[in-house]
C-alpha cells in the first residue's frame, strides 16, 4: 500500500512558494502600517509597497497601474465585473440589457449571470464544440442591439481548454460591446499582453499560482463603468473600498512575477509530463476518452472519461493512491455542467477525473500516477 497519496489537484491550489512566503513576511510585522494611513510612517511605507506591487503587476499584464483593483480573489473580481457594470449599464440606459456567456463557466460567473437574470437582464448561454472550445459563428449570431457584455473564460478550470480570446475580442470591438474574461486559471500559464489582447474586464487571482489565498484582482479598462458592489472607505479609487492587505497584495505580485519570469520553462516541463500522463494511460487502457482538446489546453490539466465503471467506487479506490478532482474543486459534488456541455451522460461524468500537474510534479509521479489508476480501474472492470 502507498504511503501517501500522489498530488494531481495543482488547478483546484497551490502551495504559496518560499519565495513568495519571504516576500510577503515582512508585511506582517515589521511593515504593518495600514495603506491608506499617509500621515505616518508605518502608513507610507505600506502605500509604497502597494504602489509598487500594482505597477509590477500592471507592468507584466501591460496596462496602466490605475487599471489594477484588488479584490480578494477571481469570484470577487467576477462579481465586480459582471455585477457592477451590469449595474452601472442599468443606471446609464435605464432598462436592462443582454449579455453572452458560455455554459461551461466557472460557477463564479454563472452564478452572478443567474442573479443578473433575476434583475432583469437577459442572457444567451452558449454551448461550445465538442472539444469544449466555443463556436465563433455562434457567438457572432448571438449579438442582440441590446448586447452590451461578453463574458468568455479565458481556459477552463475543469477540461484545460483555451478560448480563442484574440478573436472574441475583435468581434466584441468590432460593436462597441463590454469583454470581460475570468483568467484566474490562464494567469502565469499564458502570456496576457492586455496591449494587444483588448480585455475590458480581466479577473484574476493568486492561489492558483503559488502565491497566497484570499487576493486576486479585477482589471478594467479606462472608461468601463462599474458600480461597486461595498461602499465604504473610498479604497482602489471606490470600486472596491476596504483596507488593501498588504502582504496578500505583495505575495500575489511576487507569484505573478515568478509565474512570468519560469512561464515558457515551466510551461514546457509540463506539458511533457502531461503529455507522457495522457499517453502513458492511453497505452494501458484504450477506451479512455479525453474531455476537451488536446491542442488547445492548459500545460498542466487532463480530464478524461473512464468508461465501464462506476464513479463512486472509482474515487473511493483512488482516494488514498491519487489526490485529484471528480469535478470542479467549487461544485460542491454535483454532475460536471462543463463535461454534460460536451455531451457527457450523467454516468460519464461521474467516471470522469481532472489531473492536474504542479511545479514539484516529476515524471516518476507520473510513472507511479499511470500504474495505480492503471490497477484500479483493472479491479473496478474486473
Ligand atoms: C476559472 C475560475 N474562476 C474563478 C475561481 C475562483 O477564484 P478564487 O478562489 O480566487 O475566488 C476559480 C477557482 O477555483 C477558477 O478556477
Amino acid at each position: 500500500m502507498p504511503e501517501n497519496p500522489l498530488d494531481f489537484d495543482y488547478q483546484s491550489t497551490t502551495p504559496c512558494s518560499q519565495l513568495v512566503l519571504e516576500a510577503m513576511s515582512q508585511y506582517w510585522d515589521e511593515f504593518w502600517g495600514n495603506p491608506s494611513s499617509r500621515q505616518n510612517r508605518a502608513g507610507l511605507y505600506a502605500s509604497a509597497a502597494i504602489g509598487n506591487a500594482r505597477e509590477k503587476l500592471a507592468s507584466i499584464l501591460r496596462v496602466n497601474p490605475e487599471r489594477v483593483v484588488f479584490t480578494s480573489g477571481a469570484t470577487e473580481a467576477n462579481n465586480l465585473a459582471l455585477l457592477g457594470h451590469s449595474r452601472a449599464m442599468l443606471s446609464k440606459i435605464g432598462k436592462p440589457g443582454h449579455l453572452i456567456t458560455l455554459a461551461t463557466e466557472h460557477q463564479a460567473v454563472l452564478d452572478p449571470i443567474c442573479q443578473l437574470q433575476k434583475e432583469g437582464f437577459s442572457v444567451t448561454k452558449l454551448s461550445p464544440n465538442s472539444d469544449g472550445i466555443i463556436n465563433l459563428e455562434e457567438l457572432e449570431s448571438s449579438f442582440k442591439s441590446n448586447t452590451f457584455m461578453v463574458t468568455i473564460m479565458f481556459a477552463n478550470n475543469e477540461i484545460g481548454v483555451l478560448q480563442p480570446m484574440s478573436e472574441i475580442s475583435s468581434m466584441c470591438k468590432k460593436r462597441g460591446v463590454v469583454l470581460h474574461s475570468d483568467a484566474a486559471q490562464a494567469l502565469g500559464y499564458l502570456p496576457i499582453h492586455l496591449d494587444i489582447l483588448e480585455i475590458d474586464l480581466l479577473s484574476i487571482s493568486a492561489h492558483k499560482i503559488y502565491g497566497p489565498k484570499g487576493i486576486g484582482a479585477l482589471v478594467l479598462n479606462q472608461g468601463v463603468d462599474i458600480e461597486p458592489l461595498l461602499w465604504g472607505g473610498g479604497q482602489e479609487n471606490g470600486i472596491r473600498p476596504g483596507t488593501v492587505p498588504v502582504p496578500l497584495v505583495v505575495g500575489f505580485v511576487k507569484a505573478v512575477e515568478i509565474a512570468a519570469m519560469e512561464l515558457d520553462f515551466n510551461n514546457k516541463r509540463l506539458r511533457n509530463l502531461r503529455d507522457n500522463l495522457w499517453f502513458g494511460l492511453k497505452k494501458e487502457v484504450p477506451d479512455l476518452i479525453l474531455n476537451g482538446s488536446l491542442n488547445n489546453r492548459l500545460p498542466h490539466n487532463l480530464n478524461f472519461t473512464v468508461k465501464g465503471v462506476n464513479g463512486n467506487r472509482l474515487q473511493k479506490l483512488l482516494k488514498p493512491l491519487i489526490t485529484c478532482s471528480s469535478s470542479s474543486a467549487c461544485s460542491n459534488g454535483s454532475p460536471s455542467h462543463v463535461l454534460k456541455a460536451l455531451g457527457r451522460t450523467l454516468t460519464e461524468s461521474e467516471s470522469s477525473l481532472r489531473l492536474s500537474l504542479g511545479r514539484s510534479t516529476t515524471q516518476e509521479d507520473i510513472d507511479q500516477a499511470i500504474i495505480r489508476l492503471v490497477k484500479v480501474i483493472e479491479q473496478l472492470r474486473n
